[in-house]
């Protein structure tokens, strides 16, 4: 999960492998030699959980709103969308600051996207169609917005199925094509936003989800273009 021109695995690879305990007093440090990785992982692991966190406390405290349905599917639905902006961000930032640990942190928020997004999806195929298969299809076959949100998350169920390490060995370079895939989520996931919130004439937040998506893929095509550019001179 969580592409990127280069895997986490493969990152994680290339880092140095801690020298044997005898040597060096840092020898304990994870690989990488950064010693805030583990805390900082152990932090934003904990964190991720807010979403649900706050969907069960408003449950339990009867603050869901006149629809806790509705609530629920919104709720995870945004957070689906920040999770894979959040992922997205983190190899510009890795290149902007330097700091390569980052790349470290990219599977996690991508399963954390994939984690919301099946909540997103259960609370829709549960609580709105009861499981109901045929009216399911209907939908996603009639309504458009329906549609890219759901081939949205086919996509993201291959990037999660495919994001253990013994997957990216074992898929090789065709691991890193298919996880290319995460960019054409990001935009269909900005359209089924678009689409759902159009209906509803209030495109606030999707032209600022879409402006920060068209920056993160943006930054990919501009530094593409520009290293195919030195290959070929
Ligand atoms: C990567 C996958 C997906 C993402 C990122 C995503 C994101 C979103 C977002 C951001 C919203 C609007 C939240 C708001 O109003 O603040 C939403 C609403 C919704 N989504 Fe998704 N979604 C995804 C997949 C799906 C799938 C697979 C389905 C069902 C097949 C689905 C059904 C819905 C429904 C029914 C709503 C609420 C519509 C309403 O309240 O009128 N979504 N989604």
């Amino acid at each position: 999960m969580a592409s990127d021109t280069q895997s986490v695995a493969q990152t994680e690879r290339k880092a140095p492998r801690a020298v044997p305990a005898s040597a060096t007093p840092t020898a304990k440090r994870p690989a990488g030699g950064a010693r805030w990785i583990v805390p900082a992982k152990i932090a934003v692991f904990i964190a991720a959980w807010y979403p649900l966190a706050r969907i069960v406390l408003f449950g339990m405290t009867d603050r869901l709103g006149a629809n806790p349905i509705e609530f629920i599917t919104r709720s995870t639905g945004l957070w689906t969308l920040v999770f894979l902006c959040i992922t997205l961000a983190v190899t510009p930032l890795r290149r902007l600051t330097g700091i390569t640990a980052l790349a470290r942190f990219r599977r996690m928020l991508g399963l954390y996207a994939f984690f919301y997004a099946t909540l997103h999806f259960t609370t829709y195929l549960w609580f709105d169609k009861w499981f109901d298969v045929a009216a399911i299809l209907k939908d996603i076959g009639k309504r458009p917005f329906i549609t890219v949100g759901f081939a949205a998350f086919m996509l993201l169920i291959a990037l999660a199925v495919t994001s253990p390490r013994a997957m990216v060995r074992k898929l090789g370079r065709r691991w890193q094509s298919l996880h290319r895939a995460i960019y054409a989520i990001g935009g269909l996931a900005i359209l089924h936003f678009w689409w759902m919130k159009a209906g509803k004439h209030d495109l606030i937040l999707p032209k600022i989800y879409g402006a920060i998506m068209v920056a993160l893929l943006g930054w990919r095509l501009i530094v593409w273009l520009r290293e195919r550019g030195l290959k070929t001179r």
